[in-house]
C-alpha cells in the first residue's frame, strides 16, 4: 500500500467507463449540450486491463466501475470478465442508474462482478421525469429487481441524492421501499460537486435532519460501527433495517479518502474537487514501461494533499464549485467525467 502527504492509503479505484449519461439529473448534468469525450481518447478495454492490474499491485483492492453510465459502455461484459479473474481484487462493484440494467443484470453477474449500487431519488415517476428528464422510471425499478433476482454475491445497495423541495418528502417511503427488497439504501447529502450548477445549502438536507426525519416514522435509529474508510454512516432501525446516511456536503470523509479516480480517457484525479489530473494515457501510449508508470502513480498519490469537500466546508459563502464558463473550458472537473 502506498501513502500520500496525508498518510492516506490508496486502496480503491474508481474507474469511470464513459462520459455519457441516458439521464440527465438536474444534480449532475444540468445543461442542455455537453461535448462528450472522442472515441479516440477512451482507454481501451486491454489498456483499462493493465492499468487496473498496476493499480491492485499497489495495494488497490477495491474497484467501482462508474460514469456517466458504466452500462452504456459496449460489450461491458467483457471487461469485467477480464476484470473479475485478477487476484488481487477483492471487491468489484458498479454503480449504476439502472435504466439499462435489467436485459443486463444477470450477464454482469455471470461476467464476475461482486455487487451493483443503483440509484433512486424517487418513487414516484413523474418525480423521476423532473429530477432526470427522462421517462425511465418503469426502467429503472425493472432493473433493481433484475439486479436482486440475479444472485449478485454481495448485497445491492441504493443511493438517493436527498434535495429539499425535491425528493425530502420520500425519506420514509424509500426506506421502506429498500426495506421490502431487502436491500440497503444510502442517502446522500446533495454535493456542490462541479456539475451541480444549480447547488445551494438551503438545498442540502444535513444528516440530522434526515435522521429526524426518518426517526419520526420509524422510532430511534441506532448508530452502528463505522467501516474504515466508508463514506455512510450506517444505522439500524428496530425493525432490523440498516441503511446509511453520506454526509459529504456537511460532514466529509476527506481524512480517510482511498479513493483514486480514473476518467474514460485515462486522466488521474485524487480528489472530487481536483482541478488537475495526470494524463496516464499519455503516458501508457507513449510507451512507458509497466515500472515506471508505477512510479509516476507513486509519486502522484505520494504528493496528494487535496481534502476538497472540507475546505468546501470551510467557506463561508458556498455556492456553486464552479460557473458554466469554467466548466465549458475545464470539462474534466465534472462528476460525471471523473465518476461518481
Ligand atoms: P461502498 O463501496 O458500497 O461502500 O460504496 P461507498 O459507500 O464507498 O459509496 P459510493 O462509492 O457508492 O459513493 C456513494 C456516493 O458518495 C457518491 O455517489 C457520491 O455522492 C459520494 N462520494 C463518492 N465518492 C466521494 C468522494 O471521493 N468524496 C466525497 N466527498 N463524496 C463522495
Ligand atoms: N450530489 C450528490 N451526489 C451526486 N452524484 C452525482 N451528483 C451528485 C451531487 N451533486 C452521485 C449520486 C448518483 C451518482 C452516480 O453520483 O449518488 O447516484
Ligand atoms: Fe444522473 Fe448519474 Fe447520469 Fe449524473 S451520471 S446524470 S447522477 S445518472
Amino acid at each position: 500500500m502506498i501513502f500520500d502527504a496525508h498518510h492516506r492509503g490508496m486502496s480503491d479505484l474508481r474507474l469511470s467507463l464513459t462520459d455519457r449519461c441516458n439521464l440527465r439529473c438536474f444534480y449532475c448534468m444540468p445543461r442542455t449540450h455537453y461535448n462528450w469525450l472522442p472515441k479516440a481518447d477512451m482507454l481501451s478495454f486491454e489498456e483499462i486491463s493493465s492499468l487496473v492490474e498496476l493499480f491492485l499491485s499497489m495495494g488497490v483492492h477495491k474497484l467501482r466501475l462508474t460514469g456517466g453510465e458504466p452500462l452504456l459502455r459496449k460489450n461491458l461484459t467483457k471487461l469485467i470478465c477480464l476484470l473479475a479473474n485478477k487476484p488481487q481484487l477483492e471487491d468489484f462493484a458498479l454503480t449504476t442508474n439502472g435504466v439499462a440494467l435489467a436485459p443486463l443484470a444477470l450477464s454482469l453477474k455471470e461476467a464476475g462482478l461482486h455487487r451493483l449500487t443503483v440509484s433512486l431519488d424517487s418513487l414516484q415517476p413523474q418525480r423521476f421525469e423532473h429530477i432526470s428528464k427522462r421517462n425511465s422510471h418503469r426502467q429503472v425499478l425493472q432493473g433493481i429487481d433484475a439486479a436482486t433476482q440475479a444472485g449478485f454475491p454481495k448485497k445491492l445497495k441504493l443511493d438517493s441524492v436527498i434535495i429539499r423541495g425535491f425528493n425530502d418528502d420520500e425519506l420514509p417511503a424509500l426506506l421502506h421501499f429498500a426495506h421490502e427488497r431487502n436491500v440497503e439504501i444510502r442517502f446522500i447529502e446533495y454535493m456542490d460537486v462541479a456539475g451541480a450548477l444549480g447547488w445551494s445549502w438551503e438545498q442540502v438536507v444535513v444528516r440530522q435532519e434526515m435522521l429526524r426525519r426518518i426517526e419520526q416514522s420509524f422510532g430511534t435509529a441506532l448508530a452502528l460501527e463505522a467501516a474504515d474508510a466508508a463514506p455512510a454512516q450506517r444505522y439500524q432501525l428496530s425493525n432490523g433495517t440498516t441503511f446509511g446516511i453520506i454526509a459529504s456536503a456537511s460532514a466529509p470523509f476527506c481524512e480517510k479518502c482511498n479513493r483514486i479516480r480514473l476518467s474514460a480517457d485515462g486522466k488521474l484525479f485524487a480528489c472530487l474537487y481536483a482541478s488537475e489530473g495526470l494524463d496516464l494515457k499519455k503516458e501508457l501510449r507513449a510507451g512507458k514501461t509497466p515500472s515506471e508508470l508505477q512510479q509516476l502513480i507513486h509519486s502522484f498519490w505520494k504528493q496528494r494533499t487535496e481534502k476538497g469537500a472540507e475546505q468546501r466546508l470551510q467557506l463561508k459563502n458556498r455556492r456553486a464549485f464552479k460557473t458554466e464558463k469554467e466548466l465549458l473550458e475545464n470539462p474534466h472537473l465534472e462528476m460525471h467525467k471523473r465518476g461518481g
